[in-house]
């Protein structure tokens, strides 16, 4: 596999399905980790099997039913947790434990009353106690945003030697900037001896609307693994947004990343998910929005229609998106207007003043004028002629 490889982690089924009012159901979560199987994620987290009867049926479900991905369990580090994660892989192809604890001194100190030596005897004991079950073991540093580097390096090199294959180091509460976060991946990169036995991972969330910003800051630092959702869900203010990530990366290929992503498959999953989810894309999210292709000022459907790459830089149909929209309104000009009755099959002869006159009329009493409106502008004119 070439050293640019990015893997996506996918954890829309984890920490996506912990957004409030989105829970699952088993056919739900299958039906979703299908999908993702086809896009071609790397790993997918099927969820957290010690919360709950139902979620751990649900992973035994995902593991037998996807063909590629690795499927990852999440635990603390305890063994009941690794005990339960490790027995709803078992039937994968592809087998993840992912396990950790908090590593930042807030986390040592109010969440487990406890040291930083302490901890690292925990994290190692956790990846050991997994490596019973499966080879592929990640260990997750929680809170490692805002946990002390040289720390940090030292429970990094730890967990290696104890055995873990992959290590996450989350920005839990989106906290850091992505500069912060690309010297934090390039001080484990360059202080952590056994740094080539693993593999590191970004897992960042949202608060500061950073996460993939401080997702790709990683990668350039040295993180091969992203971990993200669909549609940016998750916890408070989301995770990473699978799309935009792999969306960063091909729209500037210069940087030399590449990921397995079929992107032809983005919007269709997106709309899978919101709708199982019950929770709507905001319209302006990237890439997935309903506006994500649409043009609505006079300047913009101007530059659009006499060359679509004036104000476009991803073409639709590469994220599924069967075309770009024109919408008219107030704010739009004589050529989108042409545009879009051309669009429904009429072809303004000579001056469009008196059409556009019209138009503007009933674009300064709505918000949009639908394809209905239109035929309803055309088929009055040609009644007073
Ligand atoms: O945000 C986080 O730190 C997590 C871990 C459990 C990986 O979701
Ligand atoms: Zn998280």
């Amino acid at each position: 596999m070439s050293d640019k490889k990015i893997y996506i982690f996918d954890t829309t089924l984890r920490d996506g399905e912990q957004v409030p009012g989105c829970k699952l159901n088993t056919p739900e979560k299958v039906e979703i980790a299908l999908a993702l199987d086809e896009l071609g994620v790397d790993v997918i987290e099927a969820g957290f099997p010690i919360s709950s009867p139902g979620d751990f049926r649900s992973v035994e479900a995902v593991c037998k039913a996807v063909k590629y991905a690795t499927v990852c369990a999440l635990s603390r580090a305890v063994e009941a947790d690794i005990d339960s994660a490790g027995n709803a892989i078992r039937h994968a192809k592809r087998p993840r434990i992912h396990t950790g604890l908090g590593t930042s001194d807030s986390h040592i100190k109010f969440k487990f009353n406890s040291t930083r030596e302490e901890i690292i005897e925990r994290a190692i004991r956790a990846v050991k106690y997994a490596k019973r079950y499966v080879e592929d073991v990640e260990f997750y540093a929680e809170d490692a945003g805002r946990t002390d580097n040289e720390y940090l390096a030292k429970v990094v090199e730890a967990v290696i030697k104890a055995g873990a294959t992959v290590v996450n180091i989350p920005d839990t509460t989106g906290y850091c900037l992505p500069e912060q976060y690309g010297n934090k991946i390039k001080f484990l990169m360059e202080n952590v001896p056994n740094i080539d036995k693993a593999i590191l991972s970004a897992h960042c969330h949202n608060d500061l609307g950073l996460a993939t910003a401080n997702s790709i800051a990683g990668i350039q630092n040295g993180v091969r693994q992203v971990e993200c959702t669909i549609n940016g869900i998750g916890e408070r203010a989301g995770n990473t947004s699978l799309e935009e990530v792999v969306m960063v990366l091909k729209q500037h290929a210069y940087m030399g990343f590449e990921t397995d992503i079929v992107t032809q498959q983005l919007f269709p999953l997106s709309q899978l998910v919101s709708t199982r989810m019950r929770m709507m894309v905001q319209p302006n999210k990237a890439i997935v929005g309903a506006n994500a292709f649409a043009h609505s000022s006079g300047i913009h459907q101007d530059g659009f229609i006499k060359h679509r790459e004036t104000y476009e830089i991803i073409d639709p149909v590469e994220v599924g998106v069967s075309e770009s929209k024109i919408v008219l309104t107030a704010r739009s000009g004589r050529a989108a207007l042409k545009f879009r009755l051309q669009q429904i099959g009429f072809e303004p002869n000579g001056n469009i003043d008196e059409l556009y006159r019209r138009f503007i009329e009933v674009a300064d009493r709505q918000k949009e004028v639908r394809e209905a409106d239109l035929r309803m502008i055309i088929g009055d004119m040609h009644s007073h002629i």
